[in-house]
């Protein structure tokens, strides 16, 4: 998507996370499934990942807490905002959205409010359209937010998905500014829903294609054909960060960090070494908190964030892929 040059800039003012106290190890695992650290760590580079209390917490209390930090870190309340986006897929109801919940609970009412659904994608899907809509004129402060309760989702009886993920949230607060040469630079979102059933959560029977009707993971929970969304995502992901990178003429040595969804260890890496980008530019938190879909992004944007790591001279990068399948990146400049 090629954009005209901006009337004004859209600045991300602050950012904020939150994750469970509740931690679950490989070893963990090992006690109630067949699985190793070892097979797990290998496979993954996971070692452990944050779990709701499923009594008390969840994608809502996150996405709150996450949003309600990024406010105390730009300095604003929630009255100030005037829009709130919840990228997620694990909603705790399809009606209300978490959007909506959400900004009751930070007092930011009569915000518009509302939940995308793009899976891992969730946060820069959420924060590029909330970019877009700053830059319209229509919008001047908003709140984005990726939160996943994946933990709600997922069959701990089955080994093979359960494994991957965690629970967490991270959140933006962008504004706009009257510097031009701030915000977003370039961005893209895509999908094939071709290839929706290689990660997908049917409900109903009906919904679960032939070849997948052996499947032993229970209704109600991600299903996913882990060797095709990695053969799809070795290639994507890179594909999607070169992209970004030959559309704002950056190369491994001008561009900042690449902030990337923490899918796999080894999808992450395989992109990183072909693009020749060092180690110290490409954040990895996947071994602390695992796969937490739509609240990765926006967990290592905060972890990134507080620790100075986004510097004001290079522009840095955010990239997902995830069900639908769908990609996006966003190359921005604070
Ligand atoms: O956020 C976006 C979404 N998802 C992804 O990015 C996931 C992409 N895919 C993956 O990360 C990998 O496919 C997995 C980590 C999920 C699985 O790794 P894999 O190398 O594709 O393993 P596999 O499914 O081919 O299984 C290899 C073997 C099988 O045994 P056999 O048939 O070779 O005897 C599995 O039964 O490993 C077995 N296995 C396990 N063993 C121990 C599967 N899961 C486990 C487990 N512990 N948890």
């Amino acid at each position: 998507m090629n954009q005209p040059a901006p009337p004004f800039g859209v600045r991300i003012r602050g950012t904020g996370s939150c994750v469970p106290n509740r931690i679950l190890t490989n070893d963990d695992l090992s006690k109630i499934m067949d699985t190793t650290d070892d097979w797990i760590f290998q496979r993954t580079g996971i070692r452990e990942r944050r779990v709701c209390d499923p009594m008390t917490e969840g994608t809502f209390t996150m996405a709150r807490d996450a949003l309600k930090n990024a406010l105390d870190a730009a300095e604003m309340k929630g009255s100030d905002l005037d829009l709130i986006i919840v990228g997620t897929v694990t909603a705790e109801m399809t009606c209300p959205s978490v959007a909506a919940r959400v900004g009751a609970a930070l007092g930011a009412v009569p915000a518009a409010a509302f939940d995308l659904s793009a899976a891992c994608c969730g946060f820069v899907y959420s924060i590029n359209l909330a970019q877009a809509l700053i830059q319209s004129g229509q919008f001047r402060s908003i709140g984005v937010v990726g939160a996943e309760a994946m933990s709600s989702i997922v069959d701990y009886q089955d080994r093979t998905v359960s494994i991957l993920f965690g629970d967490s949230a991270g959140a933006a607060v962008l504004t706009r500014d009257p510097d031009p040469r701030i915000g977003c630079l370039y961005q893209t979102m895509g999908s094939d829903g071709s290839g929706w059933s290689s990660l997908y959560l049917p409900r109903r029977p009906q919904e679960v294609p032939a070849s997948d009707a052996d499947n032993p993971i229970r209704l109600g929970n991600l299903r996913m054909n882990g060797k095709e969304v990695f053969r799809f995502a070795v290639t994507k992901f890179r594909e999607v960060i070169e992209d970004a990178m030959i559309k704002t003429n950056l190369t491994a040595e001008s561009v900042g960090q690449v902030v990337c969804h923490q899918s796999n260890v080894r999808i992450i890496e395989a992109a990183r070494e072909k693009l020749g980008l060092p180690h110290e530019k490409v954040y990895i938190n996947i071994d602390r908190f695992g796969n937490s879909s739509a609240g990765s992004v926006g967990l290592c944007l905060d972890q990134l964030w507080r620790a100075g790591k986004i510097e004001k001279e290079r522009p840095f990068v955010m990239v997902a892929f995830g069900g639908g399948l769908t990609w996006a990146s966003g190359v921005w400049r604070i």
